[in-house]
């Protein structure tokens, strides 16, 4: 058993420039984009919270203001709904505001996640912090995050996040090398590497955006040397980590087999919206009869 703190802070990189989503960012943060009815980062930011991560701290680029508008009160409004007596819709926009304390510090010259992640440094201070990305939804029926808070306490290192995929989409992700540990159910992480070659990757077991880190990551982040795309890669980080030696080395990972929505593209961006839709309470039982008739009508 390690001694390490009690993880209570979280990192969202949130400064990326979305440029997959064209022309929908141009002038908005692709975290703001909504999935069903609410933004993609309220739920990114509600797991954090509802792991007990309640000291959030967003990386924003450019488009900060969005970002902090939403988890912002807006009084008028709610004087509004209030006068209305629309308690609905008053207790949704109230839930933003409710989650947590939640910082922001702002990445410049976005070179990378790595670099993102440093940009953490002075918040986080000298504990291990949870890192959460954005594009990555986790269902909140599945445990993935406070599994990891458990690893991390237990290994007192890193902790990182795998889910296998087919093999030809390994490339579009970070790639493990792991090796099972007796009686336990999480695995030691031999090697990383970020976005290899389908005949290259050392597994299809994908690096997923859940993060537990040792703020020895720091120290890494700070001589990391520019990788895949030339920017500042985390997973590079990650792969010194696991070979390093001492206090706060070795890098170890929950294999996810619950359910993620993964809104980085466009297309799985539109089924992450279709699956949450379906199950969603209020809208599920009109959309799913709706969604039949038309799935069948394609195949006419
Ligand atoms: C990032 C990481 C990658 C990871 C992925 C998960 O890549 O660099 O290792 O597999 O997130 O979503 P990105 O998708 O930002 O290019």
């Amino acid at each position: 058993m390690s001694s390490s703190p009690r993880v209570t802070k979280a990192v969202i990189p949130a400064a990326g420039l979305g440029t997959r989503f064209l022309p929908a960012t141009k002038a908005m943060p692709k975290e703001m984009l909504p999935v069903v009815d609410k933004p993609a980062i309220q739920y990114v930011v509600a797991e954090a919270v509802n792991a007990g991560l309640t000291d959030v701290l967003m990386i924003t680029g450019r488009s900060k203001r969005a970002l902090e508008d939403h988890f912002d009160r807006v009084p008028a409004l709610e004087h509004n709904l209030m006068a209305k007596g629309d308690e609905k819709k008053l207790r949704s926009i109230q839930e933003a505001t409710e989650l947590g304390d939640i910082h922001y510090v702002r990445q410049s010259d976005p070179k990378g996640l790595g670099h993102a992640v440093l940009c953490a440094k002075q918040h986080v201070g000298n504990q291990p912090f949870a890192v959460l990305l954005g594009d990555d939804l986790i269902d909140e029926r599945d445990e993935l995050l406070s599994t990891m808070i458990a690893v991390q306490e237990r290994t007192g290192g890193s902790v990182i996040a795998l889910m296998e995929v087919e093999p030809e989409n390994i490339s579009a992700y970070g790639c493990a090398d792991v090796a099972a540990v007796n009686g336990v159910d999480f695995v030691r992480v031999n090697g990383l590497v970020e976005k290899p070659a389908v005949d290259e990757a050392p597994s299809n077991l994908a690096v997923i955006g859940r993060y537990l880190l040792h703020p020895r990551v720091f120290d890494v982040l700070e001589h990391t040397e520019p990788g895949r795309g030339n920017e500042i890669q985390l997973t590079d980080a990650l792969q010194e980590l696991a070979t390093a030696d001492g206090e706060g080395a070795g890098v170890h990972a929950v294999v996810f087999r619950g359910r993620r929505y993964d809104t980085g593209d466009k297309l799985s961006y539109l089924q992450a919206i279709i699956t949450l839709a379906v199950e969603h309470e209020e809208l599920g039982d009109r959309l799913k009869p709706w969604l039949s008739e038309f799935t069948a009508s394609l195949d006419k």
